[in-house]
């Protein structure tokens, strides 16, 4: 039996629960789950891959929505460690491992909603680029993605790194490399748990019908509706 543990100090403010209640300790967290907008009718029943999982908020937020097969992944032990001591304490069905994007398999640990939260940019940071992260997270999605992420590199928790250069990310490029994967991209809201934090603009995407060319070159043939003309309106 796993002694449950105490969320590690450099989990992230919108993450913390109480780790024997499972209840939010702050509003940054209550408000976040809250802002996500998931729904019992879009998780229940799916597989999910929680990517950088932290705290495993997520992922318990994804099982309370009825999720069945959940997979948590973060590179920080105590973080990892935290999680396990959690689930066991609470005998959740949720598989949880010590590993990194890189080491995910596209076949292996493909799953139907795939979470990619406030990861991304710490992909680039780590030397890996924003189309081929996009790419594998695609390979890794049967139906949708949900990537929150900061709109730009003046976020403060990227700015204050100093490393991502603009020009190797920016919103722009997230939507265009997105739009080349799936027929839909829904930039879903801003966030803003974030309340003290005014400069900190980020963003919840929601990527579903994957394209099967990988191009969205057929996209100007879209068929428009047969009842839409732009032809003036005769009088009657
Ligand atoms: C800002 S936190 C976001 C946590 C969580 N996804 C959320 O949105 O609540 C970023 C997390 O990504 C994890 N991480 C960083 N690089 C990673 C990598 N290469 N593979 C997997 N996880 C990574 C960190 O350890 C950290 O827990």
């Amino acid at each position: 039996m796993t002694t449950l543990k105490t969320l590690p100090e450099n989990s992230c403010a919108y993450e913390e629960y109480d780790p024997k209640t499972l209840k939010p300790v702050n509003n940054s967290t209550f408000t976040r789950l809250m802002e996500l907008g998931w729904s019992k009718e879009e998780f229940n029943g799916k597989s999910v891959l929680d990517i950088g999982g932290n705290s495993g908020i997520l992922s318990l937020y994804a099982h309370n929505l009825g999720a069945k097969e959940i997979q948590y992944v973060d590179v920080q032990v105590p973080l990892v460690e935290f999680f396990q001591s959690v689930v066991s304490e609470h005998d959740l069905p949720i598989d949880i491992a010590r590993r990194g994007f890189l080491e995910l398999d596209t076949k292996t640990d493909k799953k139907d909603i795939v979470l990619c939260m406030e990861v991304l940019h710490w992909l680039v940071d780590q030397g890996g680029n924003v189309a081929d992260s996009l790419q594998k997270l695609t390979d890794l999605t049967n139906d949708t993605l949900y990537l929150e992420t900061p709109w730009d590199v003046k976020e403060p928790s990227i700015a204050a790194k100093g490393i991502v250069m603009e020009e190797d990310y920016n919103i722009e490029l997230i939507i265009r490399e997105l739009q080349s994967h799936f027929e839909t991209v829904e930039m879903v809201r801003f966030m803003s748990y974030f309340g003290a934090m005014a400069d900190s603009k980020r963003i919840l995407i929601r990527a579903t019908g994957k394209r099967t060319n990988n191009s969205n070159a057929g996209a100007d043939k879209t068929v428009m509706s047969e009842e839409y003309s732009l032809a003036p309106a005769v009088a009657a």
